[in-house]
């Protein structure tokens, strides 16, 4: 897990101010040396769920790092990694409730569109007779750091369930598709290969009824840690529990397919921190506050989630540990990012970073409050350079008609 040395931050935070993103490159090659070693054994290709992160600077560095595509929610994600240079072949749509205009715009580029629903698959039938598609089945096992992110369950929004499969076939028959993946996406953040392989079992079971298969697609989700004291998942033991249905279903099916996943945050998370300025220290009923200069519009995972971001303090690394909540500039009981931690003494002035900040950190910012969304500085190498600008108050009031 990435943490800068203060000196470092320190030229970082002089040169571009706080609050700011510092992604470390090593560590992304590494999160995906790691992915392309575990899964080795596998006919696999890699598509980086850009969600997670979609700094155009980033996306590339998982590119040269051998990650195979992109795997995109959105049509701008689509175009984004068109304009990085990413084939269409290596570019999947997963949308979420489609309007007929994106179906037909992302199917015109020759981008493979992944659904899941009936009606989104008689849609694209209907524009697109005679072509490929892949479908989201809704495997009816979910797991993920919270029931706010775990989608695969029953009761869930996405995808086919189960008992829709016969539909699936209709719909196949009578738009003479080629059903040419079959996908599932358990939910994000899992550390449980046992309910990965099930997921798995599943997506099998459902190839099956589809032979002229080119790939099953195993979905995101591999968790990280995001306390340094904690061990990482073993992905090998994800790789593992492919292995036997797999198999299984390749002896049935007669042939060998390609496998796909799709990981985010496994790549992104831990190459990134928050640098954030304590500007108000503050004692109440017995608390210890330390309040920073950004807030859950700069990173929203702890008040959305309750997600654990560990903090360190990078300018007082020997001050005594103390019991501090540390919380944002947002007039929100919420705006908290992490509500007590054991940490060297927060004077005002101190440079706190927030780890494990590169997965759907940045990529989640809004402009409330309008203090708009924070710089991005990357480290690669001996290369120290600004990939994102600070947003300024004129970039965000553009987007209103003329009010002067
Ligand atoms: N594939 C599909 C279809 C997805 O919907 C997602 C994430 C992924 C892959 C990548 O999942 P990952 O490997 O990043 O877990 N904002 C939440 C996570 C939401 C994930 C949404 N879908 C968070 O901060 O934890």
């Amino acid at each position: 897990m990435f943490i800068p040395a203060l000196e470092q931050a320190r030229k970082i935070t002089d040169e571009y101010g706080t609050p700011v993103f510092v992604t470390d490159a090593r560590t992304i090659r590494k999160k995906a040396d790691t992915l392309l070693d575990a899964f080795s054994a596998f006919n696999v290709k890699i598509f980086y769920a850009v969600k997670a992160n979609y700094n155009p600077h980033i996306v590339k560095i998982i590119k040269e790092s051998g990650i195979y595509g992109i795997d995109a929610v959105s049509p701008n994600e689509v175009r984004l990694a068109l304009d990085l240079g990413y084939q269409k072949d290596r570019i999947i749509f997963t949308p979420s409730n489609p309007t007929d205009e994106e179906i037909s715009g992302i199917g015109k580029l020759g981008v493979l569109q992944n659904l899941g629903s009936l009606s989104e698959l008689r849609r694209f039938g209907k524009l697109f007779p005679g072509e490929s598609v892949s479908i989201r089945i809704c495997p009816e096992v979910g797991a993920g750091e919270t029931a706010k992110v775990t989608t695969g369950q029953s009761e869930s929004k996405f995808g086919v369930s189960m008992a829709d499969l016969d539909a699936v076939e209709k719909i196949r028959d009578e738009y003479n598709l080629r059903i040419a993946g079959v996908h599932s996406h358990i939910g994000s953040g899992f550390y449980d290969p046992e309910v990965f392989k099930k997921s798995v079992e599943a997506v099998c079971s459902v190839a099956e009824k589809f032979p002229d298969l080119d790939f099953l697609d195993f979905g995101g989700g591999f968790g990280v840690e995001y306390r340094p004291e904690k061990d990482e998942i073993n992905l090998k033991d994800f790789a593992e529990a492919i292995k036997k249905p797999m198999a299984d279903f390749e002896k049935k099916n007669g042939k060998s397919v390609e496998i796909r996943i799709e990981p985010g945050k496994f790549l992104v998370s831990q190459s990134t921190v928050l640098l954030a300025k304590v500007t108000t220290i503050k004692k109440k009923n017995g608390i210890k506050f330390a309040g920073l200069d950004s807030g859950f519009y700069h990173l929203i995972r702890p008040a959305m989630y309750d997600a654990y971001h560990h903090i360190v303090n990078l300018s007082n690394p020997d001050g005594e540990k103390e019991f501090t909540q540390i919380v944002g500039n947002v007039c929100e009981t919420c705006d908290i990012f992490n509500k007590g931690i054991e940490i060297a003494e927060p004077r005002e002035g101190d440079i706190l970073a927030i780890l494990t900040a590169g997965g759907y950190g940045s990529s989640m910012s809004s402009n409330y409050n309008l203090r708009g969304t924070a710089p991005e500085v990357l480290i690669n190498g001996d290369k120290i350079f600004l990939t994102k600008k600070r947003q300024a108050y004129n970039q965000i009031m553009d987007c209103f008609t003329d009010y002067k």
